[in-house]
């Protein structure tokens, strides 16, 4: 074979060839993927076999599913118009990414952040330019506002994952009507913060608000998400989204997740409550550094080698993330909130490898 049988790639694609990694041992405390540690009832799931299997699965799902976009409106407190639902709130994210950027353009993100937004950015070929989060980890809307100059797109993810910071309303309005750049505004942790960016969509054709069912509604396996935008620039972004993205059964199970949302939230408290217990016990450790966070995860620092902290803790049973190699974090790692049980084998597990890690010189 000639060294060029793959000239036909993108050349950016070298760079990030093989896309997004996860790094996923067998773990019996699973605490890596910010997933809600609580399936759902059996009852419920029940509910969903019954509506599927009464449905024709040789057909294609409705061209544009009105009556279910309309439900998902109404529990979100929206016109039809503006929502556009998805595969996950990732899908959208690329259908948003595949009408704006284009080599030439940028893409304004804050680090650390998500990493699928710089992949996805560098796949359609655009200039991905990071603003770096404050030391607290608090974003840094000076810094935003001058690198959204002649941006075309600018995310925001709040609250951000892996830090859990959170952008304050006045700010977001305040870049969204000062600039021409588009704000995509990630909110799949919205669950547990609950402010959101939802009513600028109603004012701006430049802000898009993506939400998303794997968190807090615990939906994470079958692929739900959606979009909130302004009803002139929906239709729009509308056009990069594949035809029939969400499934009947998808469809079917976020029906019943959305008539039965109080069940399936029903453990937000607690998991806000786990979260501010295991926060309080990670800033015992004079050792470690950890942030407060509004999502269902936290972050801290050590001052041992992160990758050894993490594997430590796999050879305990405990699976985390490992989020040494993001901008600026090279000694963090990251902890989903899971079950209270799963919480204590975590701290114990993290009290075990902070004994058998020895610390890092600087
Ligand atoms: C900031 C952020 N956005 C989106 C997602 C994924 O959303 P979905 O499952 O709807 O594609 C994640 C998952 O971890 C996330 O952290």
């Amino acid at each position: 074979m000639s060294e060029n049988t793959l000239s036909f790639l993108k050349r950016q694609l070298k760079d990030i060839v093989g896309g997004y990694k996860l790094d996923v041992p067998e773990c019996p405390i699973k605490l890596n993927q910010n997933e809600n540690p609580y399936d759902w009832p059996s009852s419920l799931k029940q509910e969903v076999f019954e509506r599927v299997r009464d449905e024709a699965w040789n057909r294609y799902p409705p061209f544009v599913p009105a009556d279910f976009t309309s439900q998902v409106a109404r529990h979100v407190g929206v016109e039809p118009s503006q929502i556009l639902v998805g595969n996950g709130s990732n899908e959208l994210m690329y259908a948003v990414f595949a009408c704006v950027l284009e080599p030439g353009r940028k893409l304004v993100i804050t680090q650390p952040t998500f990493t699928l937004y710089s992949l996805l950015g560098k796949v359609f070929g655009a200039e991905v330019v990071d603003v770096p989060l404050t030391s607290d980890m608090q974003f840094d809307i000076a810094g935003i506002e001058k690198a959204a100059q002649g941006a075309s797109v600018v995310v925001i993810a709040s609250p951000n994952n892996p830090t859990g910071s959170v952008i304050e309303p006045t700010d977001l309005e305040h870049l969204v009507a000062g600039n021409a750049a588009l704000f995509v505004v990630d909110e799949a942790y919205f669950d547990f913060h609950g402010e959101s960016a939802l009513e600028l969509t109603r004012t701006y054709r430049n802000v898009v608000v993506l939400r998303t069912f794997s968190k807090a509604f615990a939906t994470a396996g079958l692929r739900f998400g959606f979009m909130v935008a302004h009803p002139d620039a929906l239709p729009f972004f509308a056009t990069a989204k594949l035809p029939y993205n969400v499934n009947i059964f998808t469809m079917a199970a976020v029906e019943v997740a959305m008539e039965h949302a109080v069940t399936l939230k029903g453990r937000l408290e607690e998991i806000k409550r786990e979260r501010e217990r295991v926060l309080r016990v990670l800033k015992g450790y004079p050792s470690i550094r950890a942030f407060p966070s509004r999502a269902n995860f936290v972050l801290f620092e050590t001052d041992r080698p992160a990758r050894k902290v993490w594997h430590s803790m796999v050879r305990r049973g405990v699976l985390i993330r490992d989020v040494s190699s993001y901008p600026g974090l090279s000694r963090a790692l990251r902890v989903s909130i899971g079950r209270p049980e799963e919480n204590d084998a975590f701290l114990k597990a993290l009290e075990y490898a902070m004994v058998e890690v020895a610390p890092e010189g600087p």
